[in-house]
């Protein structure tokens, strides 16, 4: 069992393996929350932990009475406006100007196993799946209303999930105006509160705040969850590290704009929030309309901030990303785009092809510039039709070629956007997203279509679906490359206007989820001006992304130990790409790139045929080695060494062992080289102890314990270099370690 429901005191108790998360029904019969933490054995009652009490200057609820008040009361799914002064988790706009709100206990059922959330992308357990849900209905009398609070509980994985539902059952028009799918109030707000941060090119840099008294957030409103903020964050005690100390992880499963938001109020309780944006949504639910909001996974861990990412990883590679690639090694790739950008034929594809073929390329992905008249990013997209002047034997002829080579192919598309240069523009100017009678603003000269109509949906999934389903196509990379502006809707009244971001990505997850049903052989890889759109929502179709437009080895390092905090290895897309690298202008070796990108989707994003001998044979051996040690890199257990992110980011470190500790690789990262360095070890982590490991290229064996508590020694001679690459000093020095008990 691991939820359970004391009828007499009323209390909800969900346990995982390492969590417990108790809450109850309150006098009023609304939800309070009374402890979220490290598990603890279960009791029949934790009602002293409601604290009740007069304090001056407070308005309590009922009449006679000096104690009861929410203000004080730590609470599941709060409303303002009746005692309660913080951010509400939702708010409801009546016919007759109300706010107010009163949403009741009435029941609750608690099953095995865990329901699909309508149109919505979410965690979910197979058949003999450890996993428990319960679902817990309020409802409000005045207006007729189910509120519907959704918990699993994933106990193997020490997350809990939950989403909200309302059922309008009334006969009044609702305007949600506020629907918030998780509320957590922690007992004290001695927390650091961490972020991925940053835009395109630097995604997910890690950021942490002391939480300060008052309201601190992160959002988007964009369109997407984008790269400047994405939907997660964790809360971790200050002297928490990656290896020891609480944490609590909220993440979002969700694509659009998000609010992940602390309440620090005056007696330091700490309101964890987290939804779709309440600023500029409005959501009319009409009589007999129910409205499913995402879902937010919440993980603790007392291991640090490794066990919170190991817990997220395991759940989201294993019971978010679904289909045929889930479990499957990812195809080594080469991608055309840095190497070509707009500018290739049939010959130089093929060329491309066969020379990456030879080196152990087992996948070509054919990016931009294949369609309508695109030979630059002004025209063509939404005309999802081959550009034969470019490829005169059409996509289906260039995939025959490719395949017969003995690889797959892939193909590039953008599926969400139009240039007004276009064949569907000039058929449907109103398809796009837009105000009229305003300018419409673009970005990349493109618009966005308005996926919150059907038709558009359908149109777009026709085209895509007819080149895939004629050519021997087994990869797409989905591309989405803008965000929202002057947003609005011909398809909607005035008053569901607002709602059209949210319908806007409803369609997205619509035409995701037709296609990777009608072609489940296809490995789909997400893309968003590289990682501007890297969530979890995305990654329940498509179980990799690309990372980042940024392919320079140094930058990957911030970016890819940012990303780790919540996405599985398996799931980011990292390539080696030529030098200059083409965003920062950095020069790196092979080595150094191949270093940072196997501990990802691993490829190769350049022109290989005009690669030097010298490259292509070492491209040749990074292919082998890669391949040798494939699954180890993209479904071991990740640990982050150390941080790019601490001390003056110098160095960097991460490894991966297998589940059954038999084999670890170690990637070890120097950026700028220090003269006459100060003394150096690297401990390892989660291998056996009590076994003895060899170290490829070096003599000896080394204990398990010894190398987790002593560690390796990296200034030592015999640590110098790898695998006969003699130590010569230089920046951007990276070397690997691979471990295998002996
Ligand atoms: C942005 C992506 O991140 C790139 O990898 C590439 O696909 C371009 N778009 C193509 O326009």
């Amino acid at each position: 069992m691991t939820i359970t429901f004391n009828e007499q005191t009323r209390e909800f108790h969900l346990q995982t393996k390492n969590s417990s998360y108790i809450f109850n029904i309150l006098e009023n019969d609304q939800l309070g929350h009374l402890y979220y933490g490290k598990k603890i054995r279960h009791k029949s009652s934790f009602e002293h932990l409601l604290i009740k009490g007069n304090r001056p200057n407070t308005p309590y609820l009922q009449e006679g009475d000096m104690t009861f008040t929410l203000e004080q009361t730590k609470q599941e799914y709060p409303a303002y406006g009746t005692t309660d002064f913080r951010e509400p988790a939702f708010q409801i706009l009546q016919e007759n100007g109300s706010r107010i709100t009163n949403f009741q206990y009435q029941g609750n059922k608690i099953y095995h196993g865990k329901p699909k959330l309508e149109g919505l992308p979410a965690t979910y357990a197979e058949a003999n799946d450890k996993v428990e849900t319960v679902e817990i209905t309020l409802y409000d009398h005045v207006i007729d209303t189910e509120l519907i609070l959704l918990y699993s509980v994933f106990e193997e994985h020490d997350a809990i999930t939950r989403s909200v539902r309302f059922l309008n059952k009334g006969n009044q028009k609702l305007n949600l105006t506020r629907v918030m799918s998780a509320n957590v109030d922690l007992f004290d707000a001695e927390y650091e509160m961490m972020q991925l941060s940053g835009a395109w090119a630097r995604e997910r840099h890690v950021k942490t705040r002391k939480l300060q008294t008052g309201v601190q957030n992160i959002s988007s409103t964009r369109g997407a969850s984008s790269g400047h903020q994405n939907p997660f964050l964790a809360l971790k005690r200050p002297e928490t590290t990656e290896f020891q100390g609480e944490v609590y992880g909220f993440s979002f499963v969700y694509s659009g704009n998000f609010l992940a938001q602390v309440e620090v109020d005056y007696l330091d309780v700490a309101r964890v929030s987290m939804g779709i944006h309440p600023f500029d949504f409005n959501w009319l639910l009409e009589s007999g309309e129910s409205f499913q909001a995402p879902e937010v996974v919440m993980v603790y861990s007392n291991q640090g901030l490794n066990g919170m990412s190991q817990s997220y990883h395991q759940l989201y590679q294993s019971r978010l990303a679904r289909g045929k690639w889930r479990d499957q090694p990812r195809p080594i790739l080469t991608n055309n785009w840095e190497g070509t950008y707009f500018h290739f034929n049939e010959d130089k594809i093929l060329e491309m092809a066969k020379q990456s073929k030879d080196l152990g390329v087992e996948l070509f992905v054919l990016d931009d510039g294949w369609f309508g008249k695109r030979d630059d990013d002004t025209t063509s997209l939404g005309d999802w039709f081959v550009d034969y002047s470019k490829l005169p034997n059409g996509i289906t002829g260039l995939a025959e070629k490719v395949t017969a080579l003995g690889m797959d192919f892939g193909l590039w598309f953008e599926p969400e956007m139009v240039s007004k240069i276009s064949k569907l523009y000039e058929k449907h100017p109103d398809w796009i997203i837009h105000v009229p009678d305003r300018s419409q603003s673009h970005g990349r000269n493109q618009y966005i279509l308005d996926f919150s109509r059907k038709e558009v949906v359908d149109a777009i999934y026709e085209m895509m679906a007819t080149i895939l389903r004629d050519a021997p196509i087994s990869y797409v990379k989905w591309d989405m490359n803008r965000y929202m502006t002057e947003i609005g809707s011909a398809s909607l009244a005035a008053d569901r206007q607002q709602e059209v971001p949210h319908r806007y990505i409803l369609g997205v997850y619509d035409l995701y989820e037709r296609l990777t049903t009608e072609f489940p052989d296809i490995l789909f890889e997400s893309c968003a001006s590289g990682g501007c759109r890297f969530d979890p929502g995305i990654l329940y179709y498509a179980p990799q992304g690309w990372t980042s437009d940024d392919t320079d080895a140094v930058e990957r390092l911030k970016i890819q130990y940012g990303t780790s905090f919540v996405y599985p290895i398996s799931s980011m897309g990292a390539h080696v790409s030529a030098v200059p690298n083409h965003q920062v202008g950095r020069i790196t070796s092979m080595e150094t790139r191949a270093n940072v990108a196997y501990f990802g989707a691993f490829g190769y994003e350049l022109d290989v045929t005009e690669m030097s001998e010298g490259d292509k044979e070492t491209m040749k051996e990074q292919i082998s080695f890669f391949k040798e040690h494939r699954e180890l890199f993209q479904f071991g257990t990740f640990y982050r060494i150390h941080s790019p992110f601490s001390g003056n980011g110098n160095r960097t470190s991460w490894m991966v062992v297998s589940e059954d500790k038999e084999r670890a690789v170690v990637g070890d990262y120097h950026i700028l080289c220090e003269p006459n360095a100060s003394y150096k070890r690297l401990l390892l982590k989660g291998l056996d102890p009590n076994a003895s490991y060899k170290i490829e290229g070096y003599e000896g064996s080394y204990n398990g314990d010894e190398l987790m508590e002593i560690g390796i020694q990296l200034d030592h001679e015999r640590f110098r270099g790898h695998r006969g690459d003699h130590y010569v000093p230089r920046d951007f020095y990276s070397r690997l370690f691979v471990l295998t008990r002996c």
